[in-house]
């Protein structure tokens, strides 16, 4: 059956000023190889991404944003066409309270950037779930990723979540490979493996299209 796959990915980018940015180190590549392989398994497929220097993959729309705000507003503007929704982007967890208008000039002592929190679009999404779709989360984790993943899983309503170990050297951020795990919300985990990220996008995408959920079946 032919679904709609919502996929975000890459960072957001929150400005201090018209030079300078918060950011994180995703490049984007998971999301896109999700959308990809999506796309090539014959899903209709709407991409919201963040800056990222990576050629876009063919998809049913692409909708570029750059801050948590932007990606906030499209992500939820799309999600009620969408059966099944991959939050892969890394959302910027704060932004800086304020945005200068001009270039912020160097003064003579230390300087204290005050950041305030960005809405949490994973967990807006929990909280509209219907029951006919299938929201999964991603988790970047440096330490203990399984229990922190569970623990992300519960509190934001999720059906499943996989979890990739940000803290290995040549693994997850920036690089073409990743190691993943999935979990379901029943608690039951699929190891995917260490791969190429097409590799484990496709194999990510098989898991959640075949193995129903006991709360949330999937319905053909
Ligand atoms: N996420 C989101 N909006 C945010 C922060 C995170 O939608 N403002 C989503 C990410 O897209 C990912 C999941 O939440 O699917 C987990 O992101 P992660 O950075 O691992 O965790 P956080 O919830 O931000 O918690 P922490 O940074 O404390 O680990």
């Amino acid at each position: 059956m032919i679904r709609t796959i919502l996929i975000t990915a890459g960072p957001t980018q929150e400005a201090m000023d018209p030079v300078r940015y918060l950011t994180n180190r995703s490049s984007g590549r998971m999301g896109y190889a999700l959308a990809r392989e999506a796309k090539k398994l014959g899903h209709r497929v709407i991409l919201i991404s963040g800056p990222t220097a990576l050629p876009p993959p063919k998809v049913n729309q692409l909708i570029r944003v750059t801050t948590a705000r932007e990606m906030y507003r499209e992500v939820l503007r799309q999600a009620r066409r969408a059966h099944i929704i991959i939050k892969v982007a890394a959302v910027a967890d704060y932004r800086p309270a304020t945005t200068y208008l001009y270039k912020l000039k160097k003064g003579k002592g230390s300087l204290t950037l005050r950041l305030i929190p960005n809405p949490d679009i994973l967990a807006a999404l929990g909280k509209r779930k219907r029951p006919d779709q299938i929201l999964v989360g991603f988790a970047a984790e440096t330490t203990q990723p399984i229990r922190h993943a569970r623990t992300k899983l519960q509190k934001k309503n999720l059906d499943w979540i996989a979890v990739n170990d940000v803290g290995r050297p040549r693994l997850g951020f920036e690089s073409p490979l990743n190691q993943l795990t999935l979990i379901t919300r029943d608690g039951i985990t699929f190891e995917l493996g260490r791969a190429q990220k097409t590799i484990l996008a496709r194999r990510l995408l098989k898991t959640i299209l075949t193995i129903p959920l006991n709360t949330h079946p999937l319905k053909s």
